[in-house]
This record gives C-alpha cells, sequence and structure tokens, in this order.
C-alpha cells in the first residue's frame, strides 16, 4: 500500500476510521523525526503487530526550554517519508505546531513525581510537553497499540503511567534500545557531536556495561555503583557529567540497596549536547 500523507487532524480520524472499517488494529509510532534505525525499530514493531500503521513527525514546541535546541533541531522530512516509505508505514501524520496548538490552547498534562526527577529536573516543563502532546496523538489517532523507546526510560514510563492514570484505551509498548556497533545509543542528537566528541560518547555505554558487570558479581550497595558510573564517565575529557542515577525502576526514587527492577541512568553533556542512555537490571 501507498504511503499516505496527512496534517489535518479530520484527515487523520477519516484514514484511521477507513482502516478500522477495512478490520484493521491500528498502531502508533510518535516521533520527532530524524528517522534513524532506532525509530525504525519502533515501526517494525507496530508494522508485525498491527494493520494499519502511524508514524507521527512532529517537533514539539512544549516540550524544548527556552535555550535548548528546538529550532536546530533536524527536520530532514523528505528523507523520514522515504524511510516510512520503504517501511510500509501506512500513515504520516505531520502537523503544523498551530494545528496541535491554536491559538487559546490551555490545557496540559502532568505526571508527578515521575516528571520532577532526573531529566525532568534538569529540563523543567519537558515531560509536561512530552506528556501533554502524547495524549493529544493518542486522543488524535486512537491506536490499539503505542511504541516507545527503552532509550527515553523516563518518557516511556511517564508515558505508561499516563495512560494507566487517565484511562487511556491503548496497550503501551516499550522497546529495546538499538545501539551503533561500538554501543552508542542511537538519537538525532548524535549529529551534532564533532568527531573527538563522538569518539568519546561511547563512555555512557561502557560505563554502564561496567556497572552492570560489577552487580552480577555480587555488588548491592548503590553508592559503590554509582561512584563507578560517575568515574568512568569523569575518565573522558569531553564529557560533563548531568547526572548518574540509580533508580526503582517502578517509581524512579533512589535506592540504598539494589534489588528489585533496578534503573541505571546516564545523561552527560559534550559541549551543547546532551546524551542520555540508561540499562535495566533485575537484581534478586
Ligand atoms: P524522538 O526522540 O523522535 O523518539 C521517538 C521514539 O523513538 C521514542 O519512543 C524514543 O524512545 C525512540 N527511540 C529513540 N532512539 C532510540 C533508540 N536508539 N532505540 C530505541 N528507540 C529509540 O521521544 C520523542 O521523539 C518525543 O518525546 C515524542 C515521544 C515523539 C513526543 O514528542
Amino acid at each position: 500500500m501507498n504511503l499516505a500523507v496527512a496534517n489535518r487532524i479530520d484527515d487523520v480520524r477519516d484514514r484511521v476510521a477507513g482502516a478500522r472499517r477495512a478490520g484493521l488494529t491500528v498502531g502508533l509510532v510518535p516521533t520527532m523525526g530524524a528517522l534513524h534505525a532506532g525509530h525504525v525499530s519502533l515501526i517494525r514493531a507496530a508494522r508485525r503487530e498491527t494493520g494499519f500503521v502511524v508514524v507521527s513527525i512532529f517537533v514539539n514546541p512544549t516540550q524544548f526550554g527556552p535555550h535548548e535546541d528546538y529550532a536546530r533541531y533536524p527536520r530532514p522530512f523528505e528523507k523520514d517519508l522515504e524511510v516510512c516509505q520503504a517501511e510500509g508505514v501506512d500513515l504520516v501524520f505531520a502537523p503544523e505546531p498551530r494545528t496541535l496548538y491554536p491559538q487559546g490552547f490551555r490545557t496540559f498534562v502532568e505526571v508527578h513525581e515521575l516528571q520532577d526527577v532526573l531529566c525532568g529536573a534538569a529540563r523543567p516543563g519537558h515531560f509536561r510537553g512530552v506528556g501533554t502532546v502524547v495524549l493529544k496523538l493518542l486522543n488524535i489517532v486512537q491506536p490499539d497499540v503505542t511504541y516507545f523507546g527503552q532509550k527515553d526510560a523516563q518518557q516511556a514510563r511517564i508515558i505508561q503511567q499516563l495512560v494507566r492514570d487517565l484511562d487511556v484505551p491503548v496497550a503501551v509498548r516499550d522497546c529495546p534500545i538499538i545501539r551503533e556497533p561500538d554501543g552508542l545509543a542511537l538519537s538525532s542528537r548524535n549529529q551534532y557531536l564533532s568527531a573527538d566528541q563522538r569518539r568519546q560518547a561511547t563512555v555512557l555505554f561502557r560505563a554502564l556495561r561496567e556497572a552492570r558487570s560489577l552487580i552480577e558479581h555480587g555488588e548491592r550497595d548503590t553508592a559503590v555503583v554509582r561512584q563507578l558510573l560517575t568515574d568512568t564517565i569523569r575518565a573522558a575529557p569531553a564529557a560533563e557529567l548531568d547526572y548518574a542515577a540509580v533508580v526503582d525502576a517502578e517509581t524512579w526514587q533512589p535506592l540504598q540497596r539494589l534489588h528489585g527492577q533496578v534503573l541505571l541512568a546516564l545523561a552527560v553533556r559534550f559541549g551543547q549536547t546532551r546524551l542520555i542512555d540508561n540499562e535495566l537490571i533485575v537484581v534478586d
């Protein structure tokens, strides 16, 4: 089937209604475009599980802080459409900002506590913007299943909570992190890195791998694990640590001793570019 592109809400609704009349289930992959293999893994999961795959491409202004990269965020729209076409996407929803945020827009969604820690503390208002736009996309498309990457673990957790708390009738799937051969998690922001920063950026993956190995060898003291993460990041001269956290994967609160589902999470700056990575570990 040929790829359709819609930028109006009623057009999306008509096309999704058509798919439903044809008996198809609907999958939604929300993105900000600049599609890479991480996004493609979500699209493929949607393709496997649902009959009509919608990809939204929208650089959402409400999730960027005033000094962040909204204006210079990459927007290679034609290339993104080629990726969607090649992956058998049925519909791309690419609205203008004024379509999702018309004059007089006043309603925002907040997921308390989960939105305030780690990336939420470093980027005030970020998850309010994410929660709001994702709820809007879910209301517009009304998919059966929606797909998120574990790469943005806090975002995925917040969306799970939002859907549960507000009774949104959708299944949320978390998909594994896709990495470059040297371990760097794919991100649309990796293209901002200089060659030297790019070489050093593998330090996030290495730190997580070493911390995992320490835990597998029996370490249960969170402070020791955090220290290893911090020391490993600090050894890369271009890296500036934003946070190295060891939290409960459900509550995102810090842990004293490691037990249950534990999330190791890192945010590291290389110049202006902020990279994140994480690893989920089940500790008995
Ligand atoms: P974006 O950064 O474009 O990411 C879209 C989806 O792709 C997210 O669910 C993200 O976790 C996933 N993703 C990105 N890199 C990945 C990787 N290396 N491996 C696996 N999945 C990866 O996240 C957003 O956009 C926005 O906040 C959005 C949810 C669209 C709301 O505006």
